[in-house]
């Protein structure tokens, strides 16, 4: 991060990683949410969390970057160690907890960049600070929203992470369509004479389909952008791991290989519901170009990934990339765009 966080600041690095990850395929190019994306693939929320280094990961070849989760208030996280591998699975478990330097400071930081057209797209995922009690969400993540939707392309309200307590309970439509109300209502007067960021919701892949489904109606009906799924999981079914190694990483969010099912499932109920309605963002457990290829080809327009770049390293966003757009051209399209759902009946 330091180093990337350094080549942020320096056009001569940032260059010199252009050209490392090469020109992205013209076919991966994605047009969506108004937006004009390099590539499909993205860098899902967690990793930059406080915008420093979004430059030098657009430049390593990701056409997205979602930086976050920023809180309302500035939060150190849980106490470390916080963050485990569990490698016979290419999973991680982590327990970061949201730390972040805060809405007021991240604003602060993006105020000083100067971004450039044709540059990767910048999505800020915004979550609860822990300090809030529950009822008092709302006006938090408003308070996130008003700092931040001026630098946004677009917006992602995260009520999906495990590692806050209760976060998750604002997954119901009686909790989640009040605070998605206000974030809409709030980025708009934010966004000023701008346009606003498209605003998307994230969800937890431990919800009942029921949930799912109840979570993309009431997107459609509050005419939300999109929808990322998915967070990490609680569950640890399925894993290769030991008992040790599992019990000794403790509790948190799991990623990675294991949640790639799951993910999947989440994404093809989500496109029989919304269809080209809504644009699905699908996480979770993408590890090369075959699995961003069958996303898209299951509904999604974008995918990101986080895990797979702790264990494929900083080459992966590069290759996933011209790898959809060639899987795309061998499927006889001509944008990887064109092959959003086809493979749903
Ligand atoms: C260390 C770590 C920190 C994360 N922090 C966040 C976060 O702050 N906000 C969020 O929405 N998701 C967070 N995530 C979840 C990822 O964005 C993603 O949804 C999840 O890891 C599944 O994708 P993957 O299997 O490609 O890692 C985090 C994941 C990891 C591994």
């Amino acid at each position: 991060m330091e180093a990337l966080a350094g080549a942020s600041r320096r056009p001569r690095s940032l260059a010199a990683l252009r050209a490392l990850a090469g020109r992205p395929d013209p076919a991966a190019r994605v047009d969506a949410l108004g937006l004009s994306f390099p590539t499909p693939v993205g860098l899902a929320a967690g990793f930059d969390k406080d915008a420093d280094a979004f430059e030098a990961l657009g430049a390593l070849g990701f056409g997205f970057v979602e930086v976050g989760t920023v809180t309302g208030l500035a939060q150190p996280g849980n106490p470390r160690p916080r963050l485990f591998r569990l490698k016979s699975d290419r999973a991680l478990v982590n327990r970061m907890g949201f730390n972040n330097a805060g809405a007021d400071a991240v604003a602060a930081a993006l105020a000083q960049r100067r971004r450039r057209p044709g540059e990767s797209v910048l999505g800020i995922n915004v979550g609860k600070s822990k300090v809030v009690a529950l009822d008092d969400a709302i006006a938090d993540y408003e308070l996130s929203v008003r700092a931040l939707a001026p630098f946004a392309d677009y917006l992602v309200v995260n009520v999906s992470s495990p590692n806050t307590p209760s976060l998750r309970d604002l997954q119901t439509t009686e909790q989640l369509k009040p605070l998605l109300l206000c974030v809409q209502n709030a980025a708009r007067e934010a966004a000023g004479r701008r346009r606003p960021p498209a605003i998307l919701v994230k969800i937890a892949p431990d919800l009942t389909d029921a949930q799912v489904d109840a979570v993309a109606d009431l997107a459609l009906e509050i005419d939300l952008d999109g929808i990322v799924a998915v967070n990490t999981t609680t569950s640890r079914e399925h894993l290769r791991s030991s008992a040790a190694e599992i019990e000794q990483a403790g509790e948190g969010g799991l990623s990675g290989a294991p949640l790639k099912q799951r993910a999947t499932t989440v994404l093809e109920r989500l496109y029989r519901r919304v269809g080209g309605n809504l644009v699905l963002v699908s996480v979770g457990g993408i590890e090369d170009a075959d699995d961003a290829w069958k996303r898209i080809c299951a509904g999604a327009t974008l995918v990101q990934l986080y895990t797979a770049l702790v264990y494929g390293g900083p080459s992966l966003p590069a290759l996933l990339a011209s790898g959809v757009a060639a899987r795309a051209r061998a499927a006889g399209y001509s944008r990887v765009q064109d092959a959003v759902g086809s493979a749903v009946g």
